[in-house]
């Protein structure tokens, strides 16, 4: 039976397989933490449905996954294939390695990039995607293209393409041209949840041999001057892997919804998590304001620490709003409503009472949240013209601001 090792913490500690086309995974006797809230140690193999909906939330999706399916030469509906392509450094503390294949150690594996090597890595990516070019196996969720790298220090021009068990530091996404200047709205976006306290990414944009690049620093990755790599994995795992959603991501299809989300931090271990619950709430409203439609279950993650669990900082908030080609609907409803031009404060007065909180606790969040933008705003305007970033876009993501404001007045 074709089977790949699973290695969590860089240590090998159980097995997914692969019989006709159903995944299981079984720990080896070694492994003392679990991977997945949905995967507790057990002696036994899990099912298909448990299995999938961990592994599979580790893949790319949608285009990316058919051009990764394609220049691997294997199907895009099969998961333990692509796994086995690519499942090397996915998101938090896991590696796939095919059974029995040496994990190099992470003392070989910073070799230098220059920026010339990296635009055009970003300017292939429709057809090379991830870093499948490179013989390195990077296993990332979402649509849009991107690589990572390790960037050290963060604030050096430092790239490295990490060979063997490859460890990065940073996402890079480039420019998309069916989305006009999308690095700049998400590094705005990004930056407006940062400069009014919500704990966000740190992301910025930077110029490689004259190809620019979202770059956004990974938390699911820290310094630790143990490690020969001077690196360390932090595990995360997004609501779809913990909801148990393998492949359905927008509520409408079955995907997550508020509630459960909601719900699921409420009654599973987190630390902090009156904070956790709350910031959930504010990245809700935060998304509403400033036009993010995509906001489903995989763009929300949790980070294991210790044996409990943290909400991750937020990341992919992108105002999708100002994009027409998109569909204007939200990936999870606002008190059962899905258009985001129909939905005032009293749908979030129906969603309060659904979650079970008072409705005067998220008035008050929309409040402080509408004016906390309004706020900070004019500094985000100084730090865009000091860095020289000119966009007609963030004009329109300004104006559907106000807009969505305006509707929730
Ligand atoms: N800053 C980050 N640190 C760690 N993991 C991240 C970070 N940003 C994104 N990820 C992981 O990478 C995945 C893809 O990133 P995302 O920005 O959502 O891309 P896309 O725009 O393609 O959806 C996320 O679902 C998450 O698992
Ligand atoms: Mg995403």
């Amino acid at each position: 039976m074709p089977a790949l090792d699973v290695y969590f913490y860089g240590k090998k500690i159980g097995k997914l397989t692969e019989k006709n086309s159903r995944l299981s995974f079984k720990y080896n006797e070694n492994a003392d933490t679990p991977l997945s809230v949905n995967l507790p140690l057990q002696k036994e193999a899990f099912n298909d449905k448990l299995t999938r909906s961990f592994f599979n939330n580790l893949l790319p999706e949608e285009g990316i996954r058919e051009a990764v399916a394609r220049y691997k030469q294997v199907s895009s509906n099969n998961p333990f294939a692509l796994l086995k392509e690519i499942g090397g450094e996915c998101a938090g503390a896991v590696e796939l390695y095919p059974e029995g294949e040496e994990r190099e150690e992470e003392e070989s594996s910073l070799t230098p990039i220059s920026e010339d090597k990296i635009a055009e890595l970003l300017k292939n990516q429709a057809q090379i995607p991830l870093l499948t070019g490179e013989e390195i196996r990077l296993s990332l969720a979402g649509a849009q293209q991107k690589i990572a790298l390790a960037i050290i220090p963060d604030d050096s021009n430092n790239y490295y393409l990490a060979k063997g068990s490859y460890i990065s530091t940073h996402i890079i996404k480039p420019q998309n041209p069916y989305f006009k200047d999308i690095i700049y709205n998400e590094h705005f976006c990004m930056s407006l949840a940062k400069l009014m306290g919500l704990p966000t990414a740190t992301s910025s944009i930077r110029d490689f041999g004259g190809e620019k690049g979202y770059v956004v620093k990974r938390f699911d990755r820290e310094i630790d001057a143990s490690s020969t790599s001077g690196l360390k994995r932090i595990h995360q795992e997004d609501f779809c892997q913990a909801l148990c959603l393998p492949d359905k991501k927008y509520q409408k299809e079955g995907g997550a919804s508020i509630k459960q989300c909601y719900k699921f931090i409420a009654n599973t271990d987190f630390s902090r998590k009156a904070d956790a619950l709350r910031i959930f709430l504010k990245a809700i409203v935060f998304n509403f304001i400033i036009g993010n439609s995509d906001a489903h279950g995989k763009n929300f993650s949790f980070l294991h620490r210790g044996g409990k669990y943290e909400l991750s900082p937020l990341y992919d908030l992108v105002s999708t709003g100002v994009y027409t080609v998109l569909s204007p609907n939200l990936a999870m409803s606002i008190g059962g409503e899905y258009n985001p031009n129909l939905i005032h404060r009293s749908h979030f007065e129906t969603m309060a009472r659904d979650l079970e909180i008072k409705p005067t606790m998220i008035d008050k969040i929309i409040d402080e949240t509408a004016s906390k933008i309004q706020e900070v705003l004019p500094e985000l305007d100084k730090q865009f013209a000091a860095a020289g970033y000119k966009s007609e876009l963030i004009k329109q993501i300004k104006e559907l601001i106000a807009t969505r404001i305006k509707q929730l007045s």
